[in-house]
């Protein structure tokens, strides 16, 4: 077991998160509950943008909204200085919604729809990142229709594949994302957008994945996309004055998730960058990076209630809580793996191998399996740690169950950020045809 931010196990045992008792949060809001540190999520912006501009003057970080979005996320990015990755309408909707400026947000995405590069076109977004060339033809029409000039990055395939323990060199050509180097499109795609009239090509963007533990691939993908800037200058003489390396950084979801820090990434970017700048001869760009899930995956817990429980003889026994794959289905996707606490008996030794359970119609819907915990007995409080990113974003209605709330927790004070879902919200889109708004006529057995 690992505390994280502003976590602590208090008089009563039990975990407390920014002074807030997650009993008494239970108790306020009920469970499922997702509670953010906003604490940690502030400084985790902070260690960012502070050891960026340290290192790396001419900088910005640019939060990935994938990761977790919401109206106060939106405002709390903003406050904190940094600038906001998206990848749909609806994100950007959500942003303006919370006054976050267009200019500052990066709009990525491999298939977006004439009607949302109108959106963000009408709204002044800062960058849009370039997945293909049929997306650059597109964007460039629409933006002559509507007599804007948009701003660009293309998202380039450095040729890196990295997982979280290993990466290899060559591999993942075959992406649905960005443009390959080796094959050469990449190149043939700026020299496109050079002779453009409706798009101004700003930079280069790449992302060799998420979770990753390892440095090496990152100072790796640095380095080929300074050799690319360095490439297109000589072949276009244009020089590239902006660089983005997307996000990745990996983050604990295990006590031996064995992590370097958050300023020892960013150390070794900058370097990596400014070492290639001086090998080229070239400007230092302006260099981005957008990560999700380290600034906000750690600050994440979610509270669950124990309900049933099952002995399968010389098996397993397994403990349902009442969530599942609809608030998270990183397990379900992914076979992620997670730690846990008895948020009401932390200090309670562990005493069984169990495996938690949704409550979803689904055999996979499992959150954990073989972990070692205390006796748990129904009406138990289950806290799931890490659980900040791509868990209320990847939150469905699967079985018709409601969207657990968010709430923000820091100094003693807990603000709700989402409402719980009610069962009003789930009908509210569903519509009845004319043909069968009168009383149900029900067919006759013969
Ligand atoms: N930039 C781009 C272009 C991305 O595609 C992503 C993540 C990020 C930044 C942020 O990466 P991060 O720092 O959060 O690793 N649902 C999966 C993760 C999908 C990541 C997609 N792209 C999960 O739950 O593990």
């Amino acid at each position: 077991m690992f505390l994280t931010g502003t976590m602590r196990i208090n008089e009563e045992e039990h975990l407390e998160i920014g002074g807030c008792d997650t009993v008494a949060l239970a108790k306020d809001f009920g469970t499922p509950l997702y509670v953010m540190d906003e604490k940690l999520i502030r400084n985790n912006c902070a260690i960012y943008r502070d050891t960026l501009a340290r290192l790396y003057p001419n900088s910005q970080v640019a939060y990935a909204g994938k990761a977790f979005l919401t109206t106060a996320m939106c405002r709390l990015v903003h406050e904190e200085g940094l600038a906001l990755d998206v990848v749909s309408g609806g994100e950007i909707y959500t942003a303006l919604a919370a006054d976050f400026p267009a200019s500052e947000m990066i709009y990525h995405g491999n298939n977006k729809t004439p009607d949302e590069i109108k959106m963000a076109l009408a709204h002044g977004v800062g960058r849009f990142v370039v997945d293909s060339f049929s997306e650059l033809e597109l964007l460039d029409e629409v933006a002559a229709e509507v007599g804007k000039m948009a701003a660009i990055y293309f998202r380039i395939k450095p040729g890196i594949e990295a997982h979280t323990h290993h990466y290899i060199q060559t591999g993942q050509m075959d992406s649905k994302f960005g443009l390959g180097l080796s094959d050469g499109q990449a190149m043939a795609a700026v020299k496109m957008a050079l002779n453009m009239k409706h798009v101004q090509l700003k930079g280069l963007h790449c992302h060799i994945g998420s979770q990753i533990f390892d440095l090496k691939p990152f100072q790796l993908a640095a380095h080929v996309m300074m050799d690319f800037i360095n490439e297109i200058k000589k072949k276009t003489g244009v020089t590239l004055k902006e660089l983005d390396l997307g996000g990745g950084f990996g983050i604990r979801y295990q006590h031996d998730d064995s992590l370097y820090s958050l300023a020892e990434f960013v150390e070794l970017i900058a370097a990596a960058v400014n070492e290639k700048a001086t090998e080229h001869n070239l400007p230092l760009p302006k260099l981005l990076v957008e990560p999700g899930r380290s600034i906000v995956g750690e600050a994440g817990t979610t509270i669950y209630t124990v309900g049933a429980t099952k002995e399968v003889p010389g098996i397993r026994r397994y403990v349902a809580v009442d969530g599942g794959m609809m608030d998270n289905l990183r397990t379900a996707l992914y076979e992620a793996k997670y730690e846990a606490m008895v948020a009401n008996r932390a200090l309670a030794i562990g005493e069984e191998t169990v495996s938690i359970a949704g409550k979803a119609c689904e055999s996979g819907d499992m959150l954990i399996w073989d972990i070692e915990l205390p006796k748990l007995e129904r009406g138990d409080l289950l806290a799931v740690l890490s659980t900040g990113a791509y868990h209320y974003s990847m939150s469905n209605n699967y079985n018709r169950f409601t969207r657990p709330p968010v709430v923000f927790v820091c100094d003693g004070e807990a603000n709700l950020v989402v409402k719980r879902e009610s069962y009003e919200d789930l009908v509210r889109n569903d519509v009845m045809p004319k043909h069968m708004q009168a009383p149900a006529k029900r067919v006759k057995q013969e």
